[in-house]
């Protein structure tokens, strides 16, 4: 009876052993998913509160002006305030900025999610790439869900706004988009 009972202590010590660098990194990696939806949700909020004010206020252009003088700058702003090494960014594989090109793996997330949308697949809210023992990616898609997207990523029909774009982004790609479209990603850097 005695030895029944130490060996089956034994075995709980050992699965409990087992189980705890298991535990670790569930919960590393549940770290990692809230730091993504937090950095990504603060990067939008910011971007759309600011892109909506300028709308109402002075129309299409005014939210071209916004977009192309401000967009970058609020997304340096929005990563001043997240903790170090944490760093976030949208990529689009139609970039109209170059600056927001995909680097490294991110062309593969993004072209895998477009193969899963192409085949009906509904997206999940959140990819997370390991880079190394230290480094993740976490990657949120876009998809255009708002008709207000197409006015400067679809088929653009007012002449001057297609004229403003092409003379700020003489290669644009991010035009010729639908509703349901996927128009890229945020990514969240986060290093432990
Ligand atoms: C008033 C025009 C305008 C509207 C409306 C607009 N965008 Fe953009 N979008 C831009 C401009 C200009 C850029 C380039 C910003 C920059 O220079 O960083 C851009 C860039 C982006 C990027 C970064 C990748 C790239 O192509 O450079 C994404 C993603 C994006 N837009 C998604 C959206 C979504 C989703 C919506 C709807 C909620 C939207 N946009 C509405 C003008 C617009």
């Amino acid at each position: 009876m005695k030895i029944l009972k130490s060996i089956a202590l034994m075995s709980i010590a050992t699965a409990l052993l087992l189980a705890a660098p298991q535990g670790k990194k569930d919960a590393e990696f549940k770290g990692i998913i809230q730091m993504g939806k937090k950095s990504s949700k603060l990067l939008l909020k910011t971007l759309g509160t600011n892109m909506k004010k300028n709308m109402k206020d002075g129309g299409v252009m005014k939210a071209l002006d916004f977009c192309s003088q401000e967009a970058y700058t609020l997304t340096e702003q929005v990563n001043k305030k997240l903790p170090k090494g944490v760093r976030v960014k949208r990529i689009s594989s139609q970039y109209r900025n170059p600056a927001n090109k995909p680097e490294g793996n991110e062309a593969k997330v993004l072209e895998a999610l477009k193969t899963l949308q192409d085949a009906n697949v509904i997206l999940p809210r959140q990819i997370v790439e390991k880079i190394d023992t230290h480094t993740y990616k976490y990657y949120k898609p876009l998809v255009i869900k708002k008709k207000v997207c197409l006015k400067c990523h679809g088929n653009i029909q007012d002449v001057e706004l297609r004229r403003a774009i092409e003379e700020r982004y003489p290669i644009d790609k991010a035009t010729h988009y639908k509703m349901g479209d996927l128009r890229g990603a945020v990514v969240v850097t986060i290093k432990k």
